[in-house]
């Protein structure tokens, strides 16, 4: 192997002072992390654009970028230098304003759509969605009292992300008070159809509901659901849904904290499919890893006077100085370089490499995508479908052994590099990806 994953110094098998770390802090922290550290038993020290070393020594090429956070990869010097820079001035002045902040709107401004020209600050995902939700029901006309969202969506893990997709966590069922719409997952059609002759059925039952329920406000939705295990509406799909949504006087309002900031091949995906929303949520891809989100609107929703009552945008973290600092730096870059063509091009590598080992694997039920977001779904064998999580993890595990880092969610297995990955550590991470399938699908050890 060449390039940066040379400097080893064990066995990638061992791993003494990670395993005596993860054993000491057992006996304290609180059980309920991700399926992917709990598997991966990694203890991550460093970050350099796409590849991580553990404490161990060992190197990895991200894949996962972070939690999807890292579109410019790990510690990129111009956000380092920006968040030093501020980190040494000033951290926290409630939503006062700071030299940044005018700068950022102007930048979102330029790479957002036009009619999305007004904007507040938060600083996670589910509180952004959150901050949507109440624009949402701050500006509903009377009797307008549900919303709609989609299955299998995922909006975050408060109360009213949870009650948006009624998702049951096992020590609560959450029944919300939203109507839920087809999700256009293809490959798993709940309508037993094919497409295309199945017309885009799911999105004609999806556009009845907002026509036959007048007391829906709006419509909560991931343009392409990525926890779900990244689904990408087939063509006609967001158009019939959008249009009715229009019609009807259904607010739109794209959830694009996974989504945003480039990874699909424009800075929303909503631009891919044709979708205009008035109201977006940003987050992972706007300030590489830094804990921020932004809810951009029409001016006449977030300016609407119920929405804009003194204290509505702000809260302990909302808009604070490090989380500007490191988005004015991100999107900065972003822009400079033009990094979302280079998603493209490194996407259509990504695409390819992929190709080829769906060729070769029958537990690839699946690989769909977009841009630099990609879902591998695993299955027993390509006859049955029958879900295959075991292999996921499996795959996963071999994956990181070999020196590879990938996201994994049930059945799934989710890549999205870095933009700023080169195209050789790309393919070195392919390559890895199809030595772990090929490792777990022959047994070998
Ligand atoms: C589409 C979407 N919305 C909301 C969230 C919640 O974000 P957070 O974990 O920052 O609360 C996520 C997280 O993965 C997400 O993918």
């Amino acid at each position: 192997m060449t390039g940066p994953l040379e400097r080893e110094r064990l066995p990638r098998q061992e791993r003494p002072l990670q395993r005596r770390l993860l054993e000491r802090e057992a006996a304290r922290l609180a059980p309920g992390a991700s399926e992917e550290s709990a598997l991966g038993r990694r203890v991550f020290t460093e970050g350099r654009g796409a590849v991580l070393t553990d404490l161990d020594g060992h190197q990895y090429i991200d894949l996962a970028a972070g939690t999807l956070t890292q579109s410019l990869g790990h510690c990129h010097p111009e956000v380092v230098a920006a968040l030093t820079d501020q980190a040494a001035r000033l951290w926290n002045v409630h939503d006062f304003a700071t030299a940044d902040r005018a700068a950022l709107c102007d930048l979102l401004a330029e790479l957002l759509p036009e009619q999305l020209d007004t904007y507040a600050f938060f600083s996670t995902g589910a509180e952004v969605v959150e901050a949507a939700l109440r624009v949402v029901q701050a500006v509903a006309e009377p009797g307008r009292n549900r919303t709609g969202a989609l299955r299998y969506g995922f909006h975050g893990k408060t109360q009213g992300a949870r009650m948006l997709v009624h998702w049951d966590i096992g020590n609560q069922a959450l029944a919300g008070n939203s109507i839920l719409g087809y999700s256009p997952y293809c490959y798993r059609c709940p309508l037993e159809l094919s497409y295309p002759s199945c017309g885009v059925r799911c999105a004609t039952l999806v556009r009845r509901h907002i026509a036959e329920k007048p007391n829906v406000s709006a419509l909560v939705f991931e343009p392409v659901l990525g926890a779900a295990g990244v689904i990408v509406p087939p063509p006609g799909y967001w158009e019939q849904i959008a249009d009715s949504c229009r019609e009807h006087g259904v607010l739109l309002v794209a959830d694009e904290v996974l989504t945003g900031g480039g990874r699909t091949g424009a800075f929303l995906a909503s631009e891919r499919f044709g979708i205009e929303p008035d109201l977006v949520a940003l987050s992972k891809g706007m300030a590489s890893g830094f804990p921020f989100a932004v809810l951009a609107g029409r001016a006449p929703v977030l300016r609407h006077p119920d929405a804009a009552r003194a204290g509505s945008t702000a809260s302990t973290y909302a808009g604070n100085p490090l989380g500007i600092a490191a988005a004015r730096a991100t999107l900065e870059v972003v822009r400079r370089d033009a990094l979302i063509e280079q998603v493209d091009v490194l996407g259509g590598v990504l695409a390819e490499g992929l190709a080829d080992l769906y060729a070769r694997y029958d537990v690839l039920g699946e690989v769909r995508g977009i841009g630099l977001l990609y879902g591998l779904e695993f299955v027993r064998d390509r006859a049955s479908r029958e879900p295959a999580p075991d292999i996921a993890r499996e795959v996963y595990r071999a994956a990181l052994d070999l020196g590879l880092r990938t996201a994994l969610g049930g059945n799934v297995i989710r890549l999205a590099p870095p933009f700023t990955i080169g195209r050789a550590l790309l393919e070195e991470g392919i390559a890895l990806l199809g030595r772990a399938l090929e490792r777990v699908t022959e047994g070998e050890r």
